[in-house]
């Protein structure tokens, strides 16, 4: 696909977006028809909401330093399951490595859709074999599967399709929007699969979801990526920002990572994560903090916690302290 011309989109373009945009922060998306109307929509799509959403995917694998679990020199097929413009794909490909995936399956229910991110993916890796599907399989061999901004499009029976896929995958990466309903689906989701699959991220420890006790209901599990440093810079994403009513600086997400039953756990249990941004003050700050005895708003100390209170200020995504 040619990159687009950013700074040539007209009124009815940005028209376009809000429209789709309406349509992703609805919480009933689920049974919608095809909402892809042609492939400038999806070109639009891939060079704006996409790129968002790719960042998130780079902050979450460079996160989980994902070649971790490549290290017995597998490959891996790859399905993208509601693949979109394929930007989800591109970034597995570009974090874990080409060498580590032997082909490339996409899968999404507007065929519009599955054309344009095969034509996308086709070309940024031509040298992985990529397979269009016409419905759901299960691949042969080692394979991952891959999930992204499409928990609250899903109905309940499509959800039990995803999730008896996801039990025969050696990994499933799920990335969604940092809300709070599509983080509290993905926790339900954790729930319906911890005793088939290990969870690998961004949990430490394989015990219940603290954020299910009656306390924490108002919370849920996010965390914030940085967009790249040049996107300040750039005009077209200030015209984007305000067209769109979006802050550039926050990318909420919300992920889990999981690996079959006989994976090792990378985590260790004895780390508490930290959730959300924390609330800083003088001298002390409030912490939103997961371990496995649960979820619980601490209060640190500056001076005790030191290169923590000043990471945060360039890195936000995700913090792992021991108290
Ligand atoms: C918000 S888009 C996200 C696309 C892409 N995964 C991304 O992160 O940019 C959701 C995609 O899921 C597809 N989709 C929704 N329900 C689906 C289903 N049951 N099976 C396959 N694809 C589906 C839609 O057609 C759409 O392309």
């Amino acid at each position: 696909m040619d990159k687009m011309n950013q700074e040539k989109l007209n009124s009815a373009d940005w028209e376009s977006l809000k429209s789709l945009r309406t349509i992703f922060l609805s919480e009933t998306a689920g049974g919608q028809k095809d909402y892809w109307s042609s492939s400038h929509l999806l070109e639009l799509y891939h060079e704006t909401f996409a790129q968002r959403i790719g960042w998130k995917w780079d902050a979450v694998l460079k996160d989980f330093s994902a070649k971790a679990i490549f290290n017995k020199k597998e490959s891996y097929t790859v399905l993208d399951y509601g693949s979109g413009t394929g930007i989800a794909t591109e970034k597995i490909v570009e974090h874990l490595g080409a060498d580590n995936i032997s082909d490339l399956w996409l899968w999404d229910k507007s065929r519009q859709a599955m054309e344009f991110s095969a034509q996308n993916l086709e070309k940024r890796f031509p040298k992985i074999p990529l397979t269009k599907l016409s419905e759901v399989q299960v691949p042969g061999g080692n394979w991952i599967l891959i999930l992204s901004h499409i928990v609250n499009e899903l109905s309940k029976k499509e959800l039990i399709e995803v999730l008896s896929l996801a039990e025969k995958a050696d990994y499933v990466f799920w990335v969604e929007p940092g809300t709070h309903s599509t983080s509290r689906r993905l926790i339900e989701i954790r729930k319906k699969v911890l005793e088939k699959m290990v969870v690998l991220a961004p949990c430490q420890h394989q015990k219940a979801c603290g954020m299910l006790s009656a306390k924490n209901e108002p919370h849920w599990c996010h965390h914030f990526a940085s967009p790249p440093q040049e996107v300040f810079q750039h005009s077209f994403w200030g015209l984007f920002s305000r067209n769109l009513n979006i802050d550039l600086r926050s990318l909420p997400v919300s992920y889990l990572i999981l690996g079959k039953k006989d994976t090792q756990a990378l985590a260790t249990s004895s780390e508490a994560r930290i959730i959300g941004r924390p609330r800083l003050y003088k001298g002390n700050g409030k912490f939103l903090l997961c371990e496995e005895s649960g979820v619980d708003d601490v209060l640190l100390l500056e001076k005790n916690h030191r290169s923590l209170f000043k990471d945060y200020k360039k890195d936000i995504f995700s913090k792992s302290i021991v108290k």
